[in-house]
């Protein structure tokens, strides 16, 4: 089935962008579907992946498509990396940050441009009823989404191998709570907003404001 709980928020993130923005990097790109989205705007964009299965298919299937930028795919892990302050406009964690100690937040927030944006679909383990209750609710809207999405792409044709010759990007559960990511993600990114999404994720957005003008 195509329909992906990720890439069905790719533009709720693609909203995000600043006005101008230049540069952005990826954390844990997996086969690099939202590197393309943000390539295709004009962005140079590096994609970073701790897995070498799926930045070797991110940087095939990116040779076969003509993208106004090239994306720099690498091998790299986010925790050991040295990232370079105040480079990025924008920096994109999809499903990726609960794969590392939440604090790596600090470094990104460190590399982004002043005015930069930091935006995390971030996964939570389920903790109160209200988490249980919304995943309950989410489990028939996923059905009919999946229906659609596969109706959809059968009759248009699209994505037919996805799924079948891509590798699938490696998967942890989640350990920290909506409400344990909440008070982490105050002291290390003063003024993020953070909203629950349906299909058990949220969205975490960080505007990197010149000293002073940060709230929280
Ligand atoms: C659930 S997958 C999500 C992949 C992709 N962002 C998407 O939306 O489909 C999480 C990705 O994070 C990557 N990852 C895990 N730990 C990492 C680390 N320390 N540094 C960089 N990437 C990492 C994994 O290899 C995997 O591809």
């Amino acid at each position: 089935m195509p329909f992906n709980h990720n890439d069905h928020y790719h533009d709720l993130l693609l909203r995000e962008l600043p006005e101008s923005c230049r540069r952005a990097l990826e954390v844990g790109c997996g086969t690099g579907r939202f590197a393309q989205k943000l390539a295709l705007r004009g962005i140079e964009v590096d994609a970073i992946d701790v897995d070498d299965h799926v930045v070797t298919a991110a940087r095939e299937e990116n040779s076969t498509l003509d993208l106004p930028r090239q994306i720099r795919f690498e091998r790299a892990d986010i925790t050991h990396l040295t990232l370079t302050p105040d480079t990025y406009d924008y920096i994109a964690c999809l499903a990726s940050i609960h794969h590392v100690p939440f604090e790596t937040v600090q470094k990104l927030r460190a590399s982004l441009t002043t005015n930069g944006v930091l935006v995390i679909l971030g996964c939570y383990r389920e903790a109160t009823l209200w988490d249980h209750a919304i995943s309950l609710l989410a489990v028939p809207v996923n059905a009919i989404w999946r229906a659609a999405v596969f109706f959809r792409e059968s009759r248009s044709g699209s994505h037919p191998d996805r799924g079948t010759q891509s590798p699938s990007a490696p998967v942890a559960p989640p350990s920290m709570s909506l409400a344990e990511i909440r008070e982490g993600s105050a002291a290390h990114l003063p003024g993020r907003r953070i909203r629950r999404l349906l299909f058990w994720r949220y969205l975490l957005v960080f505007h990197n404001m010149k000293a002073g003008l940060g709230s929280d």
